[in-house]
């Protein structure tokens, strides 16, 4: 315009506007050059070309705590799947389908990062083979599907950090229908977790596909801070904050 040129112009989307201005804000975040992974979505596991093992996730809390990383300054590695969400501005989104593909992605992107912030529901079993055509209905009047064990991202993690000391602090995430608080304990535990995030799915405001969350945030010192009902950008804000203080030690 200064040159004197004139001619049909678009602006971008604002939503893209907010998401580079919220990058540029970020600059000067708590979480400023770091590098932070977050898994985020619900794992597919293929029975045959259109069928699979699947859960509730809607990716909407991980994609939250990406934003909210971002806000903070951080550069963020977003593993997703099964997520029909837009990326936030600003992340390295990665598309994944099965456990395995999330398992490889994560432990890649775990190598340079500053922290693992694990909140995909990953499945905990696949079909113990996958065929490559689709089974026919008439060649098959019913069908056993035996599942077998996916591996566990989280302890996978836990092994590698041991020799490489990366990611520096590890959140992952409970979904739990009973006993909240002990089965996560015994999570935060036993995949060695500096932070877990425990999440009562059977509630109606909590967990999948709604746009609320209800959380109660256990840390590996026997700390237990239970949150009202709030927005899941709301508990992401609540997670960096937390985050932000675990990496100061
Ligand atoms: N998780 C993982 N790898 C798996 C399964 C789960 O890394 N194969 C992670 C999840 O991303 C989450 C945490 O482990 O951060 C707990 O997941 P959850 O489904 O609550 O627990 P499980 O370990 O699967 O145990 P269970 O299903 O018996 O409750």
């Amino acid at each position: 315009m200064a040159s004197g040129l004139i001619g049909l112009g678009r602006m971008v989307e604002p939503q893209e506007l907010l998401g580079w201005i919220r990058v540029v804000l970020g600059r000067q975040g708590a979480l400023s050059g770091r590098p932070v992974v977050v898994s985020a979505g619900g794992t597919r596991e293929a029975i045959d070309p259109v069928r699979f093992v699947g859960n509730h996730s809607s990716g909407r809390q991980g994609f939250a705590l990406a934003q909210a990383a971002i806000d903070r300054g951080a550069g963020v590695t977003l593993v997703a799947a099964a997520a029909a969400l837009a990326t936030p501005v600003g992340a390295k989104r990665i598309d994944v389908e099965s456990a395995q593909e999330m398992h490889d992605a994560v432990l890649e992107a775990c190598r340079r990062a500053d922290a693992l912030i694990m909140a995909a529901a990953v499945a905990d079993f696949r079909p113990e083979r996958t065929v490559d055509q689709k089974i026919k209905t008439k060649d098959t009047p019913d069908l056993d599907l035996r599942l077998v064990r996916t591996t566990d991202i989280l302890q996978a993690v836990k092994r590698q950090r041991d020799a490489t000391k990366l990611p520096k602090v590890v959140i992952g995430f409970a979904a739990e229908t009973r006993d909240l608080i002990e089965n996560a304990r015994a999570k935060l535990d036993s995949k060695g977790l500096d932070l877990i995030v425990a999440n009562d799915v059977s509630a109606k405001d909590a967990g999948f596909a709604v746009d609320t969350n209800r959380v109660t945030l256990l840390d590996a010192g026997g700390g237990v801070e239970s949150l009202p009902v709030m927005s899941k950008a709301q508990v992401a804000e609540r997670v960096m904050d937390r985050l932000v203080a675990l990496l100061r030690g």
